[in-house]
């Protein structure tokens, strides 16, 4: 099943960009190399600027591809939504959620790797993206959607905030970078209550 739409923002005030970028969800075919590739570039590019992913180094493209078919095969199921955006042919955004698969977590889903091209961040992306995985989840009934993110991550975590993602909890020093360490917030929007 090929992706869907979700939205088009207009990035009208930078004439170095396309007139706009493209929200979409990824379908359920297996993941071409070339978005292999364009995944592994985006990912790893902000990596190695010091994002805070998840990895300590850029993540390899078997890594990469191994998520990205197992995010194809639990879209298929329900399990799982992927979103990408692009400004013209270029990848420049990208997220997901993935439903846990603990048998008693079952009608809740975890929010992943969302992250925007640094040429394109701070224009409105971010919060597009993250509105097409809450609208996704909401259409696979998905319950309660949380995310975690480190705790000095000012950006994502005023994104979260805004949409109204409430901290849950927060776990210190568990962030592991080398020798330094760093709390981890847990946040979740209960898509139950409107
Ligand atoms: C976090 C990230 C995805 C945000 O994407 P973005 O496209 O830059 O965000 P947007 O332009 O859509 O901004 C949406 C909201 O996020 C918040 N925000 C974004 N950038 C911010 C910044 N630098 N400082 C504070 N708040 C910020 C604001 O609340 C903003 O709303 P506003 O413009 O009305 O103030 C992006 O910064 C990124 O890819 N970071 C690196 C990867 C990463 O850390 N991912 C999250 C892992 S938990």
């Amino acid at each position: 099943m090929p992706g869907a739409l979700c939205a088009t923002i207009a990035l009208c005030h930078d004439r170095s960009m396309s007139a706009s970028v493209t929200i979409s969800t990824l379908g359920t075919m297996t993941p071409e190399p070339a978005l292999v590739s364009e995944v592994t570039s985006l990912l790893g590019g902000l990596v190695a600027s010091g994002a805070a992913l998840g990895w300590v180094e850029p993540p390899a493209r078997s890594e990469i591809e191994r998520l990205l078919r197992e995010l194809t095969a639990e879209t298929a199921v329900g399990d799982a939504s992927t979103v990408v955006g692009r400004d013209g042919q270029r990848l420049i955004g990208f997220g997901c959620w993935r439903r846990y698969q603990r048998p008693t977590h079952r009608p809740h889903a975890d929010i992943g790797y969302v992250a925007v091209a640094a040429d394109h961040q701070g224009r409105g992306v971010g919060r597009h993206l993250l509105d097409c995985l809450i609208h996704e989840a909401r259409g696979s009934w998905v319950e309660q959607l949380t995310l975690d993110s480190r705790s000095d991550n000012n950006a994502a975590l005023a994104l979260w905030r805004s949409r109204g993602f409430v901290e849950y909890g927060r776990l210190a020093d568990f962030v592991a970078l080398g020798e330094r360490r760093y709390d981890k917030t847990l946040l979740v929007l209960d898509l139950r209550t409107g």
